[in-house]
Formats: C-alpha cells, sequence, structure tokens
C-alpha cells in the first residue's frame, strides 16, 4: 500500500515554484487525490494500524484526507479551520508558517474533546508550525493527539522537531515521501 501511495505521489504531485512567495516551491497533491487509485492508496497508507477515537483534518487539504482516513478507521472526523469560520467560543491558535502567519481554530463548546485519542491529518508538513497549532489546540480542548500523519514531509525545514516541541510526550510522526 504504501508502495503504491509513493508511485502515486511521485507521478502526480505537481511542484510550483515561486507560490504562494518568492523561492517558495509549492507541492500541489491535489491531482494524487483527484486520482481514484491514488486516493485510495493514500488514505490506506495514512490510517493504517491507527487506534484512535477520532481524526482532526486540518483546513484544507487535511480535511479531505481526514473525513476519508475517520470513515476507513469506523471514527469520527474534526475540522481544524482557518480563522474567521466558526462562532464563538473558539480555541485559537495563531503560528508561523513558510511564508507569513496564520491562524487555526476549533470550537471551544461544541466538541467534549476531553481524553478523545486524536489523529492529526495534513497534507503537508513543511516548517510545522501548522501541524504544531492543531496539536496545541487539541491539547487546549482536552483531548490527547496520539498520532500526526501528513502526505508530504519537505526536507530541511525540521517540521518534525516543531511537532515534537508542541506534544507534550513523543508521538507517531507518519508520512509518506519527503521531497
Ligand atoms: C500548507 C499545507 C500545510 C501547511 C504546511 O497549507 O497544506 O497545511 O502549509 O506548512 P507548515 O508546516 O510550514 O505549517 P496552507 O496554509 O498554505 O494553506 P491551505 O492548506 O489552505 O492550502
Ligand atoms: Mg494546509
Amino acid at each position: 500500500t504504501v508502495q503504491r501511495a509513493r508511485a502515486a505521489i511521485a507521478d502526480l504531485t505537481r511542484s510550483v515554484a515561486g507560490f504562494p512567495a518568492p523561492g517558495v516551491v509549492f507541492k500541489d497533491l491535489s491531482p494524487v487525490l483527484a486520482d481514484a487509485a491514488g486516493f485510495a492508496a493514500v488514505v490506506e497508507a495514512l490510517s493504517e494500524g491507527f487506534d484512535v477515537d477520532a481524526v482532526a483534518g486540518i483546513d484544507a487539504r487535511g480535511f479531505l484526507l481526514g473525513g476519508a482516513i475517520a470513515h476507513r478507521l469506523g471514527v469520527g472526523v474534526i475540522a481544524v479551520r482557518k480563522t474567521g469560520k466558526l462562532p464563538p467560543p473558539v480555541w485559537s491558535c495563531t503560528y508561523d508558517m513558510e511564508y507569513g502567519t496564520a491562524t487555526l481554530e476549533i470550537p471551544a463548546d461544541a466538541l467534549d474533546l476531553r481524553g478523545r485519542r486524536i489523529l492529526i491529518v495534513d497534507d503537508v508538513l513543511a516548517t510545522g508550525g501548522t501541524m504544531a497549532a492543531a496539536a496545541r489546540l487539541l491539547a487546549r480542548a482536552g483531548a490527547e493527539v496520539v498520532a500526526v500523519a501528513a502526505v508530504m514531509e519537505l526536507d530541511g525545514l525540521d517540521g518534525r522537531g516543531e511537532v515534537e516541541r508542541a506534544l507534550a510526550t513523543p508521538v507517531p510522526i507518519r508520512v509518506l515521501v519527503t521531497g
């Protein structure tokens, strides 16, 4: 499965130099997710063996992956959203990205996440700021982040280190390819 996922990622990922800022190479996994075999392989590879109570998907492509992974694992899905989309009260976390800053939010009252074992999913792990912010939000809501997963990890940015620093205890960080 992981081999099939890696083949699809290698074949279908689109690299766009200079987007969204000069010097940044944007890795667009949309064609992988749009391909039936590619999507199935990626979802399976990112799901395999995880035992969790819920999956949290990060805005926006993490939603696509997170929903499918949650369904496969037989659990519910939580949307970790970009700022301004949720009514108050929210838990909010602002972080630095490869380019600029951003804010993620989850509802502070609508979901009871206390003690829930969560897998966080996104498409790309770059500086790790996004994934770390999601981990901090879920921890603040009382959840236990037990694993994180992404399709691709970008080399040389220590995204992994950033995620590890955001979590009280080390958890598995699963990525399918680095690039
Ligand atoms: C991209 C990507 C990850 C994040 C990784 O999302 O989808 O979520 O950057 O970067 P980091 O590890 O340095 O935080 P982006 O915020 O560009 O927006 P999008 O997901 O809405 O396209
Ligand atoms: Mg993103």
